[in-house]
């Protein structure tokens, strides 16, 4: 049996039930392909049923404020990818019949790279093309024992070229998506199933005891940049807090307390008149309670938080969008991570 009968076979007997393998609906299948870049499959499930749930079709995000967008998106990271899949739904004017159907169409799109392109057009309209990502290119370079750098964009070429020779011409979906889930279930980084694997008989890497040989990959050298965000609790009699949305950055187009942003460690004066100069907030008796490291993709926030009262709101000239909301309010703003921690710390939420 050739390779694509034998993985097709296997997949159509044991694939990974998940809620987005119930459909062809383009949308759907691109807010799963959407989320699932760089999350993993478990984390994605309850944020796709959440979302679809609150936007069944293109024309209901298309309709949506960005806000509530993003608020179906919290905690999963890499906000962009939201802000990009709302677009795209505005861009089409949620309009079904608009949708692109071939990968040369898909990827013109923000957010929507070779891999999520092909995926798309694999699943949903059939198009005979590789969907690579990351586990795929575990799955090729160990089976058929490629010794080149997947990060080179010719390495790149060269796996399209041999995977377009291998790929199930009539059903390219199902292809794709049980090498997605060979990668996931025994071609693992660490500890692979090897003896479980339905293409254990023909793997290069098996027979010469070279798994963990591949994939080659260039080490990437990159810097971690360090940042320290001083995030400013305020409250006033009533227990209504402050928030601001972010416009820019990291986050953008979530909210969060007045924030501080500093290269050094900061003393309560030098905090309290910064927020007087920047928010133009005067507030009481600054108290440190809490504090923690969050970790983005290139970045480490050392975050304290700060809580006070607000004394004085001299909103006349606000540079900024800073402004009051109640506890029952929270529900309605999308905040990042540290932030909800930050909440269900103080038993807020
Ligand atoms: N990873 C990326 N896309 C996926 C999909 N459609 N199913 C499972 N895992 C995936």
């Amino acid at each position: 049996m050739n390779f694509s009968r034998k993985i097709i076979n296997w997949y159509r007997k044991n694939h990974r039930k998940l809620p987005w393998r119930r459909t062809k609906n383009p949308y759907h299948i691109l807010v799963s392909e959407f989320m699932l870049q760089q999350t993993k499959v478990s984390n994605t499930i309850k944020y796709y049923l959440n979302f679809i749930q609150k936007f069944p079709t293109l024309e209901k995000l298309s309709q949506a404020e960005e806000k509530n967008v993003l608020k179906e998106w919290e905690g999963l990271g890499y906000y962009s990818r939201a802000r990009y899949l709302h677009s795209f739904s505005k861009k089409l004017e949620g309009n079904d019949n608009l949708f692109p159907k071939t990968y040369k169409e898909l990827i013109k799109h923000k957010g929507i790279g070779p891999y999520t392109g092909a995926a798309i057009a694999s699943i949903c309209f059939n198009e005979v093309i590789p969907a690579i990502d990351g586990n795929a290119y575990r799955v090729f370079s160990r089976y058929l024992g490629i010794k080149y750098d997947i990060t080179s964009f010719i390495t790149k070429n060269l796996f399209k070229t041999i995977v377009l020779k291998m790929i199930d011409w009539k059903t390219p979906g199902i292809f794709n998506q049980a090498i997605m889930d060979i990668g996931a279930i025994f071609c693992t980084p660490k500890n692979a199933k090897c003896l479980l694997c339905p293409i254990k008989n023909s793997c290069f890497s098996i027979k010469n005891n070279s798994v963990y040989k591949f994939p080659v990959k260039r080490i990437e050298k990159y810097t971690i940049k360090h940042r320290f965000f001083y995030y400013v609790f305020i409250h006033d009699q009533n227990n209504n807090f402050c928030i601001v949305k972010r416009s820019k950055d990291i986050w953008k187009g979530l909210y969060e307390f007045p924030l501080i942003e500093s290269r050094k460690n900061l003393t309560i004066d030098e905090i309290n008149n910064k927020l007087r100069k920047l928010f133009r907030l005067v507030v009481s008796n600054i108290v440190l309670t809490y504090k923690m490291k969050h970790k983005i993709t290139r970045q480490i926030l050392y975050i304290k938080f700060l809580n006070c009262k607000c004394l004085q709101f001299k909103n006349l000239i606000s540079p900024s969008d800073i402004f009051f909301i109640s506890h029952n309010e929270i529900k309605k703003y999308p905040f990042p991570k540290p932030i909800i921690l930050f909440l269900k710390h103080e038993k807020i939420i």
